[in-house]
Order: C-alpha cells, then structure tokens, then sequence
C-alpha cells in the first residue's frame, strides 16, 4: 500500500469519527430531558389541562407539534399574554382565535423562560408517544369493538391465488388441446368426416362471447360483485365519527356532568324512558341559573345567553352531534334500560367533554358488530325466561346474545 492511500484512508477515518460525533451530540441535545419533561407534565396539568390535549381537540387547539407551528419566542409570549399578542395584529393569532369562537385564553404572566421551556418538552414528549388508545369497557360476556368489523385482508389473497390458479388450469387447458388438435391432424386420413369437422373447428372467440352461457356467467359475476360492495359500503356509510361542533353557548358536560356530577337523566329525560333521549329545554338550565350567573371560565358572559333565551323564550339552537338517517330505528330506553348499557359504552366519556364529539361511528356495521357481541340482559326479567329456555335447548352454545332474539333482522332497524 502506498504512502498517499494510507494517508488518505486517515483523513477518511477521522472525517467519519468528527461526522458521528457530531450526529451524536446534535441527537443528544435534541432528546429530551426527563427531569424537564415531568416538571412540565405538572405545569400542565395544573394550567392547561382543562382547555388542551396534546392529541384531541378540547376547548383550545390540539397542542401536539405546536413547537413546530410556532417557535419559542411566540410561544412563550402568547402563553403569558395572548390577549396582547391578538391584540398585536399577529395573523396566526387572530385566525386561531376567530377560529375558536373568540374564547380568550387563560394568561399566565407569572411563567419564568424555564417553566414554558418545561411545558413544551412535555407537550413535544406525549406528541412523540402517540395518542392514548381510548380503552372502553367491554359488557360481561364479550370484547368490545367500536369499530365497524374490519374486511380480513386473507381473504383478499385467497381470491388472487384462486384466480391464478384457474388462469393457469385454462392456459394448460388451451396448449393441451392445440397438441391433440396437431396430432390428430397428422392422422388425418384416418378420421372419419365428422370428427375432421371438429379437428378443424376454429376457435371463434365471437361466437363463445355470444353464447347463453358466458353471458350468464358474466352477469352473475358482476351481480355478485356489486352486491358485495354495496353491502360493505352499508356497512360502513358516513355518519361523522368525531363530528364536533362548537355550539352556539359553551355549555360544557365535564363541567356540568363531570364536575358537578349532575345526573344525564336530570337533562335527558327521555334517555331511560323513551325512543329520544331529548336535549334539555332552557327551563331545566333555569332551575339553577336563575342564581347561578358567573362562571369560572366564562364570567358573566355565557350564563347571560342562558338567561337572554329564556327571557326571550328563544329555543337555544343547539347543533345536533349525533344523526342517524330516518331509515334506522334506534330507540334509547331499549338499549340503557332494558339492555342495562351505559351511556358512556356508544358515547364515550361525555363527562370529560367541553364540547360533545360524536364518539361512536353509528354505522350498520357498528350496530350489528354490539348485536352480535353483547349478551341480552335477561336478568329479573320474566319476559326473557321462555326465550332463554329456546335458546338453552337450541345447538347455539354460550350465552344469549342480542342477535339471538332478532336484533340483526334488518326489519329490526329498518321499517
Ligand atoms: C381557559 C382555557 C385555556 C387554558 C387554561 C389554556 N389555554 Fe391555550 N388556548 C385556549 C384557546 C381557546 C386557544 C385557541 C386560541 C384562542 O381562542 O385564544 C388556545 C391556544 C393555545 C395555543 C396555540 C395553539 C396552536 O395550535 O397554535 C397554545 C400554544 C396554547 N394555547 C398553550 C397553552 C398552554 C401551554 C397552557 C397552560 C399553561 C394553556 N394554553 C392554557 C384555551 C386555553
Ligand atoms: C345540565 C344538563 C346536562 C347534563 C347533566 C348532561 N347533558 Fe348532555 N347535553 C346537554 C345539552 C344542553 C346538550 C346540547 C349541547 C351540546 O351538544 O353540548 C347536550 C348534548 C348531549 C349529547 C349530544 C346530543 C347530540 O346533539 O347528538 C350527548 C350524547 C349527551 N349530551 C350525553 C350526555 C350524557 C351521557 C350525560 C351524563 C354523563 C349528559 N349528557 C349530561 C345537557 C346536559
Ligand atoms: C344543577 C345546576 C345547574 C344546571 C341544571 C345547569 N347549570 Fe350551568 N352551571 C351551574 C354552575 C354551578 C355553574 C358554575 C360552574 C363554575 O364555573 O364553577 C354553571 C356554569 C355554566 C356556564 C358557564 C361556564 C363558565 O365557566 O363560564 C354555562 C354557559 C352554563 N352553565 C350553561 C348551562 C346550560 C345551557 C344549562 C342547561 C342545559 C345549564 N347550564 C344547566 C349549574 C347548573
Ligand atoms: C347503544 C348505544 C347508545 C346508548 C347506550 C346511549 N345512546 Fe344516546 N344515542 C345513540 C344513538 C345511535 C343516537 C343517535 C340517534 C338518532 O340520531 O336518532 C343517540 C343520540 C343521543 C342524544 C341526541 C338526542 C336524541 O335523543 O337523539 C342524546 C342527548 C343522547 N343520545 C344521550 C344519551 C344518554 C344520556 C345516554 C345514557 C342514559 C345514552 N344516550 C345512551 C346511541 C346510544
Ligand atoms: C353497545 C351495544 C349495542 C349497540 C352499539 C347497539 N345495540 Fe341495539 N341492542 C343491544 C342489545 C344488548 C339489545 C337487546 C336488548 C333487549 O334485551 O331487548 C339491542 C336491541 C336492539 C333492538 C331491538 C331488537 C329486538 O329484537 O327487539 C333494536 C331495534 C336495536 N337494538 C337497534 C340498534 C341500532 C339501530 C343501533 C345502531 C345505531 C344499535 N342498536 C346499536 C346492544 C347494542
Ligand atoms: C342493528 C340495526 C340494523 C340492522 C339489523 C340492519 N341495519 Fe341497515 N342500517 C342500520 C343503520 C343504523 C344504518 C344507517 C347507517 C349509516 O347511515 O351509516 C343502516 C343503513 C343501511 C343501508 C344504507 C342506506 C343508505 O343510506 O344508503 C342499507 C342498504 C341497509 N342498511 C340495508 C340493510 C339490510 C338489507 C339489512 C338486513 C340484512 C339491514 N340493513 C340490517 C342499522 C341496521
């Protein structure tokens, strides 16, 4: 080996050893500090909690990547003053806060550098993390899947490799009969007329498409295929999951039912009793509003609609969150009373909500999913005792499910 490519094998080297170094440190001051990171985990949930998450939206904005919409000089000035930054003409401001309905955010004045630099690296830890998965409880007797059933993606490769295989089963078909075709020509002489008829045939792709036969086959495949895909899409149609609509009053459910453990039934009269489970007249908001006129978030401000609505005896138009088509029959007092479920179970923590947020997909598919999945609660109920002895003398083991007394006929839900 020469002096010069030793020489220039070093200088390779050491260039390497100075690049990987200097990843390492730029890695190093990039990762957070866990000391930094749980003093922040504590400044928010003190502070910010109530309005942010990192993954979901709650009364102010999803914080997750935040660091990365704005940098820290914004950041720390809007956080100790947003008001003043709104105030400043900042378009980013003006248009987050228009954007949520004008509700000013909390100052914190007194936040030393230190303490947003902690909130930060928390909120950039837990958006690194990925959200939490929502854990629902399952009903005793099975797993609980809000999910409408997923297509099994095997299926998908065995419909391939059976057409591979009757692609391949038809090719070999098809030289196989041109060899014999060859080899009968040979011996033609010996044939009689009829059979030279048939050696001789040409394969005449118009007449076979033109036969009763293929076009029969034809037709029944694309029926099938097109039922089947209708049927998938009904299964899965559209309903807005997640749907949130910021409503004309910030009435807030953690507030109301989480905090101050007001009953759903105190609102929603008809949820046990009756097919709706109603949104509360603003009578019902009066019982308490009539002295109760300042909030902690709002001030005077928003209890003031309250009241201008009853005195005006103007509805409040809420927006509606959660809207199944007229062709499905759903009916409350079915599900919470008789089946014994719990709002929570198809609307998810409605009491840590600020804003309701469509939980659920309520597809068909979602319906039919709990139907399948759930036993019926035939407990201190007389009228199940008689079915529950069918169903015990019947093949089906286990329990009784809620699809074992009918509830997946589509004329259950559709009249
Ligand atoms: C009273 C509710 C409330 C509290 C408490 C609150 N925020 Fe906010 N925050 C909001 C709202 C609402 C917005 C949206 C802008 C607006 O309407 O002013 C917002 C916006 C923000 C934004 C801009 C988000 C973006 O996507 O650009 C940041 C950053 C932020 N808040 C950080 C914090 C931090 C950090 C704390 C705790 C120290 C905190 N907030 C406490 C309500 C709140
Ligand atoms: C103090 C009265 C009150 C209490 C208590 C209350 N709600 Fe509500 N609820 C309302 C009002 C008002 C609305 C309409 C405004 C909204 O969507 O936020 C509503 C809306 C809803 C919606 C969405 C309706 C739609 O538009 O589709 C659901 C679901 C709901 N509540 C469930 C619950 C559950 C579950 C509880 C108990 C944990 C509960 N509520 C407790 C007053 C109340
Ligand atoms: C059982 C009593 C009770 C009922 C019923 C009730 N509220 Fe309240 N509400 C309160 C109390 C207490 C507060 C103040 C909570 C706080 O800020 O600490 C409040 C606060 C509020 C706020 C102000 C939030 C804030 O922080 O500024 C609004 C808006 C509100 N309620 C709307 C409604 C509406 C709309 C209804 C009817 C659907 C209703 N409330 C029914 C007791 C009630
Ligand atoms: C089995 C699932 C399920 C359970 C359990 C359930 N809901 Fe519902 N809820 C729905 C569906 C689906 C809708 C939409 C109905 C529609 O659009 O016709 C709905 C709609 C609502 C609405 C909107 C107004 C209405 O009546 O359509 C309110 C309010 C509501 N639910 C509150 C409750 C409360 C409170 C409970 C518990 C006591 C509860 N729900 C339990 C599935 C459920
Ligand atoms: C969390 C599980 C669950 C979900 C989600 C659910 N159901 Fe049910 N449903 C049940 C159970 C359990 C019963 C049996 C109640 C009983 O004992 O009569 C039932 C019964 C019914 C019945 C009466 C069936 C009969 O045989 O009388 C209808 C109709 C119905 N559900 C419609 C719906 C529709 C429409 C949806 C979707 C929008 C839905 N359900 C979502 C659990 C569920
Ligand atoms: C447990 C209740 C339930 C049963 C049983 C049920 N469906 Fe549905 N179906 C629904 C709901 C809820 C919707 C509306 C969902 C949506 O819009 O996403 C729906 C929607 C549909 C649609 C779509 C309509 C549109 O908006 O385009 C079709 C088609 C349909 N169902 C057919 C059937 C047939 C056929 C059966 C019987 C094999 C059946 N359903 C059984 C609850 C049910």
């Amino acid at each position: 080996m020469s002096k010069t490519s030793i020489s220039n094998l070093a200088s390779r080297l050491s260039l390497l050893i100075i690049l990987s170094f200097f990843f390492t440190t730029v890695r190093a001051a990039n990762a957070p500090d866990p000391a930094l990171v749980s003093q922040g985990e504590v400044l928010f949930k003190e502070n910010c909690k109530s309005c942010h998450a990192v993954h979901t939206q709650e009364v102010g904005p999803a914080l997750k990547d935040v660091t990365k919409r704005r940098d820290v000089k914004w950041l720390s000035a809007w956080i100790r003053n947003s008001t003043a930054v709104i105030a400043s003409g900042d378009k980013y401001a003006n248009d987050i806060y228009n954007k949520f309905g004008k509700s000013p955010m909390t100052s914190f004045p007194s936040f030393k550098d230190e303490e947003i630099k902690a909130v930060l690296a928390y909120i950039d830890a837990e958006g690194e993390k990925g959200p939490e998965k929502v854990i629902v409880d399952g009903p005793p007797g099975g797993p609980s899947s809000p999910e409408p059933p997923k297509e099994d993606p095997t299926s998908t490769i065995i419909l391939i490799l059976v057409v591979v295989v009757l692609i391949l089963v038809l090719t070999t078909l098809i030289v196989f009969l041109s060899v014999i075709k060859r080899f009968l020509k040979d011996k033609e002489a010996t044939l009689t007329e009829a059979d030279k008829e048939l050696v001789n045939q040409k394969f005449d792709l118009v007449v076979v498409v033109k036969s009763k036969m293929f076009i029969t086959i034809v037709s029944l495949l694309f029926v099938t295929i097109a039922v089947r895909a209708c049927w998938l899409g009904a299964l899965s149609i559209g309903v807005e999951q997640n749907y949130e609509p910021v409503q004309p009053i910030p009435f807030s459910h953690k507030q109301h039912a989480g905090d101050m453990k007001i009953n759903c039934n105190y609102c929603h009269t008809g949820a046990y009793k009756s097919k709706q489970a109603n949104i509360p007249s603003v009578n019902i908001c009066m019982n308490c509003h009539t002295h109760v006129t300042e909030g902690s978030r709002f001030g005077k401000e928003a209890i003031a609609k309250v009241v201008k609505a009853y005195n005006d005896g103007a509805p409040i138009k809420w927006i509606r969150v959660h809207n199944l088509p007229d062709l499905a029959y759903f009916n409350h007092s079915q599900h919470t009373t008789v089946a014994g479920i719990e709002c929570q179970k198809c609307h998810g923590p409605i009491e840590e909500m600020e804003i309701v947020r469509q939980h659920s997909p309520l597809t068909m598919g979602w319906c039919i999913n709990c139907h399948r999945e759930t036993a019926v609660n035939s407990k201190d109920n007389a009228y199940y005792d008689r079915l529950l002895k069918v169903h015990a003398d019947s093949k089906k083991k286990g329990e009784m499910k809620a699809e074992d007394i009918g509830a997946i006929d589509c004329s259950k839900c559709h009249y």
